[in-house]
């Protein structure tokens, strides 16, 4: 009994090792739910509202055992297929431009990797700006004790973000962390909007009025070669955003069901609790805005 009751923790002690990982705890980020089980399937949807900390390599070995699995309707790589229609709208953040945004991440288990957090337009799938509002090149190492300013950091919203955000959907605040060597890639998505000017709203983002449009199928971000903290990152192509699509996503059917599932956990609420005990500054690279 004693060994079988020794080879269980054994064998939940390397689960919880294995299946450690990470995600954006605050501000609060995209949940899975109704929308993105129509989009990316059941089977996936429960590998994610069972373990919200996993990575984008485990879902896509989830799909292979759905028959019905379509890449383009759940595009995975995107928020790894959470919906803006499965946040309460309370959840989309209202920012100003120029706007510092605290923000938490929680890593359950490390593996070294690189790290950023980039404002994306969803519909084109590519980062706004120049590059990166702030990145790590050695992130979560296991070697040592994960820096506070990894888990704790500041951005800044660009002053020069204009109407790109402007609804609910047309961006995500996107967290990217990327465990090459073992080929493990995480991501959290925070909805937000840039108000375009109104001094008066900052309290109140608007419900978000249509399910996010979707990218183009699994295209990746943009790898830029330049080191983000590099002051001449001359975006060789700013990217132009084109207006949002009118066809809603294809996986949002779904989405009309209102009840959104509570996933946030007692002890990521006791974690988000702690992180609102005081904040680190992080090293955070300086954009030169134009
Ligand atoms: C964020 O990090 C990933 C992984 O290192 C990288 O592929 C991607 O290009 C980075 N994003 C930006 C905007 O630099």
């Amino acid at each position: 009994m004693v060994s079988s009751t020794k080879t269980l923790f054994g064998v939940a002690a390397l689960a919880t090792t294995v299946l450690g990982h990470g995600y954006v705890i605050d501000p609060p980020a995209r949940k899975p739910g109704p929308a993105m089980a129509a989009a990316c399937g059941q089977q996936m949807f429960n590998n994610q509202n069972s373990d919200i900390y996993g990575n984008i390599q485990g879902e896509l070995q989830v799909a292979r055992n759905q028959a019905d699995f379509d890449a383009s309707k759940c595009n995975v790589w995107q928020c790894k297929g959470f919906q803006l229609a499965d946040s309460p709208a309370q959840n989309v953040q209202s920012f100003r431009p120029g706007q510092v945004v605290p923000m938490t991440v929680e890593i359950r288990a490390p593996h070294e990797g690189t790290a950023n957090v980039s404002i994306v337009s969803t519909a084109s799938n590519t980062v706004i700006g120049s590059g990166p509002l702030i990145s790590w090149d050695v992130y979560a190492s296991n070697a040592a004790p994960i820096p506070a300013d990894q888990t704790k950091f500041d951005v800044t919203i660009p002053e020069d973000i204009g109407g790109q955000c402007a609804q609910p959907g047309d961006c995500v605040l996107q967290w990217y962390w990327d465990a090459r060597s073992i080929d493990q890639t995480y991501e959290a998505c925070v909805d937000f909007v840039v108000g375009g000017g109104g001094g008066g709203g900052d309290g109140q983002a608007p419900a978000p009025s249509s399910p996010p449009p979707v990218a183009s199928p699994t295209a990746p971000l943009p790898t830029s070669s330049a080191s983000p903290t590099a002051s001449s990152a001359t975006s060789s192509a700013a990217p132009t955003p084109t207006a949002a699509p009118q066809d809603p996503v294809g996986g949002g059917s779904g989405s009309g069901d209102g009840s959104v599932p509570e996933s946030f956990t007692l002890d990521t609420f006791i974690a988000w609790l702690r992180t609102k005990a005081g904040g680190n500054n992080a090293r955070r690279h300086a954009r030169q805005l134009m």
